[in-house]
C-alpha cells in the first residue's frame, strides 16, 4: 500500500495522521505553520483522499504498517509520529508494533481504551448504512460531534470546510475504517511501555474524546505532558490551528533539546 502523502518543510520528520472521516487536507494549517520547524508529513490513510483502499481486512494494525512503509520509502529510520482521534489510534498501534521507529509521540483528541459493545454496534450500523445509502448519515450523525460549540456558533467557514471534507469521504473507506476502529484493542499497555516523550493535546470542548481521556493517557505514559486547547472541540488542529501548532512546535523544540512546550 502506497499512501498518497503531502509534505512540507525540512528537518525532523513529524508524521501527522488524520481523523475519521477526513484526509490529509485537515492538516493544511500544520503544513503551513510548522514547515519552518520540522518536516511535516501528512499521509491519506488507506481509502481516504488520494490513497486506495486495497483488499486487506479492516484493521488499525494494517493502517499502522502502511505508515511504517511510508517511513521506509522516505528513508526515515525514526520520526515523531502523531495523530488526531482515529489518527491517534493508528499512532498507538504503530507504537505497539514498531516502537523502534518512534522518536516522540503526539496524541490529539484521542483515547487509549477499546470500544464498548454499544459503540462497536453503532459503528457497524454506520458502516452498513454508508455502504447502502451513501455518506449523508455522516453529516447527520458524525459531523455534529466533531466541532466544539465555539466553532459551531462563531466560525461558519470552519464548519463549512469540515462539512465538505466529511461529504467527500468515500463510502468504502468509511465502512472499512469504522470496522477497523471497532476492532481496536486497549492501548494502555502500549502507552505504559513507551520510552519516548509524549505530547497529549485535547480541545477543551471535545465531547468525543474529552479531557478525562487525555489525562488518562498522560498518566499512563512515563514521560507525558498535556496541552489543552481553548475554544476548540474534537478537531482542535482545525479549530485553533495557531494554538495547536504552538504546542507542537514547543514539543519539537523540546525533543531537539530546546525549551519545553507552552500552552
Ligand atoms: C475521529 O475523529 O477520528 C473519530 O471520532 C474517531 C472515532 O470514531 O472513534
Amino acid at each position: 500500500m502506497h499512501l498518497y502523502t503531502r509534505s512540507a518543510g525540512e528537518g525532523l520528520p513529524v508524521v501527522l495522521l488524520h481523523a475519521f472521516p477526513l484526509s490529509s487536507a485537515m492538516w493544511l494549517a500544520q503544513r503551513e505553520g510548522l514547515a519552518t520547524t520540522c518536516k511535516v508529513i501528512t499521509p491519506d490513510l488507506r481509502g481516504f483522499g488520494g490513497s486506495v483502499l486495497g483488499e486487506d481486512e479492516p484493521s488499525l494494525d494494517v493502517m499502522a504498517d502502511d505508515v511504517v512503509r511510508l517511513l521506509d520509502r522516505e528513508g526515515i529510520e525514526r520520526g515523531v509520529v502523531g495523530g488526531l482521534s482515529m489518527g491517534g489510534y493508528v499512532t498507538m498501534a504503530l507504537c505497539r508494533r514498531h516502537p523502534d521507529r518512534v522518536l516522540g509521540v503526539i496524541l490529539a483528541d484521542t483515547k487509549a481504551d477499546a470500544d464498548q459493545e454499544a459503540a462497536r454496534s453503532n459503528r457497524e450500523r454506520i458502516a452498513a448504512t454508508v455502504l447502502d445509502s451513501g455518506t449523508s448519515v455522516l453529516v447527520e450523525e458524525v459531523l455534529p460531534g466533531l466541532l466544539g460549540q465555539t466553532t459551531v456558533q462563531r466560525r461558519a467557514m470552519v464548519f463549512g470546510r469540515v462539512r465538505g471534507l466529511v461529504q467527500a469521504a468515500p463510502p468504502g473507506a468509511v465502512a472499512w475504517a469504522q470496522r477497523a476502529m471497532a476492532g481496536r484493542r486497549d492501548s494502555f499497555d502500549t502507552l505504559r511501555a513507551l520510552k519516548v516523550p509524549v505530547l497529549v493535546i485535547v480541545g477543551e470542548e471535545d465531547e468525543i474524546s474529552p479531557r478525562a481521556d487525555a489525562e488518562a493517557m498522560v498518566e499512563a505514559v512515563p514521560d507525558g505532558r498535556l496541552a489543552v486547547i481553548e475554544k476548540a472541540g474534537h478537531l482542535s488542529a482545525i479549530e485553533q490551528p495557531e494554538a495547536f501548532n504552538r504546542v507542537v512546535a514547543g514539543f519539537i523544540g523540546e525533543l531537539a533539546g530546546g525549551s519545553p512546550p507552552r500552552g
